[in-house]
């Protein structure tokens, strides 16, 4: 974008200067900060991660919205679909999440009603991992099908404490609630042991982020670092001198870096509704 910046007619260049004013130099600064700023690792426990994650000193402009993270005593969280989630390991080069519902993480007796469920803009499965349903409060078990795990949880304000286990994502039918999670576990035939299955959900799941590493890795070997762009939500490159996004940094001594601020349509995008 070749702005006549210094051309002496009138009217056209006062607007480009005021427009440059308003526009190019916040974000110049903000540019050179976001650099910084992006640079830091998250860092929790022997987790860490960087782009495409946000949260604890990596300002929102570093990630994709859903992927906050957050460190508590040294143990990294993060809420997906409003499901808080314990973070088990992050694997950058595979980008594959694993991570354990914390209700969970003490038994099966106080799950927040919540059903594990992602964004599919955003997450993908992971193979080796199937729903299983856990469904509460039930008047009877029922009876007239296999059943492959039978469980007695009180749940505050309910009369009915048996529960149950389906294959699958389905809903509580009779019973008062249900909650629906993958687990590492795909064979129910042979009757589900409890303490396999509670130690299957403390050791979570994965899932997959989708997001087009591609872009990202011409940024970080131009010596840029990811964040995304708060208005295309697109992938962007924050480098240490340069005005303004674009797709990769200028090298040094080169000319500055001409590319759109705004990669073209259907490149390093992530939809995020
Ligand atoms: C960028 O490169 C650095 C050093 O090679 C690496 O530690 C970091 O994980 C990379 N970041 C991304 C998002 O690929
Ligand atoms: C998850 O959401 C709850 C309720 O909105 C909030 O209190 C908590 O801080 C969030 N946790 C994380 C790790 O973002
Ligand atoms: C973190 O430590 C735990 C327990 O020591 C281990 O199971 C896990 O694999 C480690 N995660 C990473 C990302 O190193
Ligand atoms: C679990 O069920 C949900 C909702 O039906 C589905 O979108 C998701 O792909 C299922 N996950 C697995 C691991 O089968
Ligand atoms: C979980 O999913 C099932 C099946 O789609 C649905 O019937 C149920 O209402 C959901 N539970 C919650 C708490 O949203
Ligand atoms: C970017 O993401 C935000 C939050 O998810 C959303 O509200 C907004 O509409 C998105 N903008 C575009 C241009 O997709
Ligand atoms: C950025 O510019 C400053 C001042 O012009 C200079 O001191 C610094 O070395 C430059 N940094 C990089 C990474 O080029």
């Amino acid at each position: 974008m070749n702005y006549p910046v210094f051309s002496l007619s009138p009217s056209p260049s006062v607007f480009v200067i005021v427009l440059l004013l308003f526009v190019q130099v916040p974000s110049s600064v903000s540019n050179s900060a976001l650099f910084a700023d992006c640079s830091n690792k998250f860092v929790c426990g022997n987790i860490s991660a960087d782009f495409p994650f946000w949260g604890t000193g990596r300002p929102p402009a570093c990630g994709i919205p859903e992927l906050e993270l957050k460190c508590e005593d040294n143990i990294a969280k993060m809420n997906i679909s409003q499901v808080a989630y314990r973070v088990l390991d992050i694997n950058q080069d595979d980008g594959i999440l694993r991570i354990a519902r914390e209700d969970y993480l003490v038994g099966l007796c106080q799950p927040q009603f919540v059903n594990s469920t992602f964004n599919p803009k955003v997450f993908e499965s992971v193979e080796g991992y199937t729903n299983l349903t856990f469904i509460y409060g039930c008047m009877a078990a029922p009876t007239a099908m296999p059943v492959p795990g039978l469980f007695t949880c009180k749940i505050n304000a309910v009369n009915y404490q048996s529960g149950y286990i389906q294959a699958g994502a389905t809903g509580p039918g009779e019973c008062y609630g249900s909650v629906f999670v993958p687990v590492s576990i795909t064979d129910l035939s042979p009757v589900v042991i409890m303490p396999d299955l509670e130690q299957s959900l403390k050791e979570g799941f994965e899932v997959r982020w989708k997001v087009d590493g591609e872009a990202c890795r011409e940024c970080n070997s131009s010596s840029g670092v990811c964040g995304v762009d708060s208005v295309t939500n697109q992938t962007t490159c924050y480098c240490p001198n340069q005005s303004s996004g674009s797709r990769t940094c200028a090298l040094p001594g080169s000319t500055p870096n001409a590319d759109p601020a705004i990669p073209a349509p259907g490149r390093d995008t992530f939809p995020v509704t």
